[in-house]
């Protein structure tokens, strides 16, 4: 049996590091990226609170289709530069966005998001996927979330 959660009241940084350890540990001798991004999105699950959708797309074609996640049915397919998803994926740039209502061209998937950080995954210098996570407070991401995320999403770089 698998128990990756955190202990109550496990401070940000301590968490991230467990995160990151959590998603070595399970994706390190699976080769499958489908298997490996479903585990990373549950461990985000577990992991994060204030979240209301964590999870992947994956650049296929020259856009975005919808990968595993925890959270309520999305939108499926997303161009590159189009949302902050496809903004991350096409600059490949972290997005840290604290009201998505301010954010031109938001795809509102869950009407409850209010904030979001997306993280691309990147492989020699191409967009691979992006790690899409959603909130149902304003500003629930800082810039500690982001290390946290781009660390996760460089360990993921050659698992998925
Ligand atoms: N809000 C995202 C779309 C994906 S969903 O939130 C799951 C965006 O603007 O790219």
């Amino acid at each position: 049996m698998y128990d990756f959660r955190p202990a109550p009241g496990t401070s940000k940084p301590e968490l991230h590091r467990q995160l990151v350890d959590a998603a070595d540990a399970l994706t390190a001798d699976e080769r499958d990226p489908v298997a490996n991004m479903a585990n990373v999105a549950a461990l985000m699950g577990e992991f994060l609170d204030r979240v209301n959708w964590a999870g992947f797309y994956r650049a296929v074609g020259g856009e975005l289709v919808l990968g595993p996640f925890v959270g309520r049915p999305a939108c499926i397919r997303i161009p590159f530069g189009t949302g902050v998803c496809g903004a991350a994926a096409r600059d490949r740039a972290t997005q840290l966005v604290p009201d998505v209502h301010a954010f031109p061209g938001h795809i509102a998937c869950d009407g409850a998001t209010r904030s979001e950080l997306v993280v691309p995954v990147v492989r020699e210098g191409e967009t691979i996927a992006v790690i899409d996570l959603d909130s149902p407070d304003l500003a629930r991401f800082d810039e500690d979330d982001a290390a946290g995320i781009e660390r996760l999403a460089e360990l993921l770089s050659t698992r998925i």
